[in-house]
């Protein structure tokens, strides 16, 4: 079977008043009754799948482990790193801990967004002939926009059916570089996506990150273990080179291939593009004690106080805990800023 790998490392900043370093965006119920993390280990069940391994920072371990429990996933290992080191060493622990062979595994970022599941499954299906073949294959999203925050696939030709090889593998590009592969019409975005067999991504980090493998080699056989939970040798793992599976591998291997596929993907990286997921027909997205009369497009969210609104619009308003955001819609990737003025004053 394959097993699936859910990375639970980010910290989801930019969802900021309700993603907080102690519960971030993968743990939040956003577009949903289920929080992000509990959809993605749904999307992964049946009789293709084993139980799935976790990749995550150790003070969330009591969380996932309820939230997994919650929907009858519970994972198989959840290892808990001391520190981050990016997405390439947490793949290579979960790698060490499957076994480091022939299994598949397929590395699902914990907070995204796939609306059609069963096309999901289609594109998984079509991967698997290549990953057997010892191919590191990705998913590719038709791209609408030249975001410059994703990675960039120029597909080639069908080596499979709807599986074709990757002629090149363009991590966040420039501006000007994005615009022009979104007008060649030739390339789709890195879904974050990843499926290959536990020693095809092995092999691949001997290659071309030798001192990352033998710290995370390392940091495994020094593992402590309690019940599923593993916790990496700290010294050992911190020894490792951070980088990202898209850096360290995918932009340097030979044989990576794309399965095209339209799933309703969304990395929800913004509160903009929670409200292009979650607007209804009337341009209102809202959530919780809300009060609204005489507004329109607006995305108001509420965990606990009551928000009463009249007479705006275009606007995102978040209350969560003791903190209120309050934005205009089309800025909201600019959330960051107010942290960094947040964390000065
Ligand atoms: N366990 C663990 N440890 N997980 C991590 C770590 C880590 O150190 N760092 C990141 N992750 C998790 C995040 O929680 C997220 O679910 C996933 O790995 C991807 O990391 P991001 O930091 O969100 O990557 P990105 O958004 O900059 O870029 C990636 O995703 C894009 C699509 O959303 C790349 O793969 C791009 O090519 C891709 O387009
Ligand atoms: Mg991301």
């Amino acid at each position: 079977p394959i097993v699936p790998v859910i990375l639970s490392g980010g910290s989801g900043t930019r969802l900021w008043p309700m993603s907080r370093p102690e519960r971030p965006k993968q743990m939040l119920a956003l577009t949903a009754e289920e929080t992000m993390l509990q959809l993605t280990a749904t999307r992964a069940i049946g009789e293709r799948f084993a139980a799935p391994i976790v990749v995550a920072n150790a003070r969330h371990a009591d969380m996932i482990d309820a939230q997994l429990g919650a929907v009858e996933a519970s994972a198989a290992a959840i290892i808990l790193e001391p520190a981050g080191r990016n997405t390439a060493p947490a793949i290579a622990l979960a790698a060490i801990a499957a076994g480091g062979g022939a299994e598949p595994l397929l590395i699902m970022p914990s907070d995204h967004v796939i609306a059609d599941v069963p096309a999901f499954h289609a594109a998984i299906h079509a991967a698997m002939p290549m990953v057997a073949d010892g191919w590191l294959v990705t998913f590719g999203i038709a791209p609408d926009a030249p975001e410059t925050g994703y990675g960039y696939i120029q597909v080639g030709d069908e080596i499979a059916p709807g599986v074709n090889r990757v002629r090149a593998f363009v991590e966040k590009p420039p501006l000007e570089k994005a615009q022009a592969m979104l007008a060649a019409g030739d390339h789709a975005w890195n879904g974050g996506i990843f499926l290959f067999r536990a020693d095809t991504y092995l092999a691949a980090l001997a290659a071309f990150a030798p001192d990352m493998l033998a710290a995370c080699q390392k940091a495994m056989d020094g593992a402590r273990r309690e019940d599923r939970r593993i916790f990496p040798d700290a010294d050992a793992f911190a020894a490792s080179p951070s980088d990202s599976i898209d850096y360290a591998v995918m932009e340097k291997a030979d044989r990576v291939a794309v399965v095209p596929v339209s799933m309703g993907w969304s990395d929800l990286g913004s509160w903009d593009a929670l409200y292009a997921l979650d607007a209804d027909d009337k341009g209102d997205a809202h959530r919780g004690d809300i009060v609204a009369i005489d507004t329109a497009n607006c995305l108001v969210r509420s965990d606990g106080v009551r928000i009463a609104m009249l007479g705006v619009e275009d606007l995102i308003v978040v209350a969560s805990g003791n903190d209120v955001l309050i934005l205009p819609r089309g800025r909201s990737q600019e959330v960051k800023r107010l942290l960094e003025a947040m964390k000065d004053g």
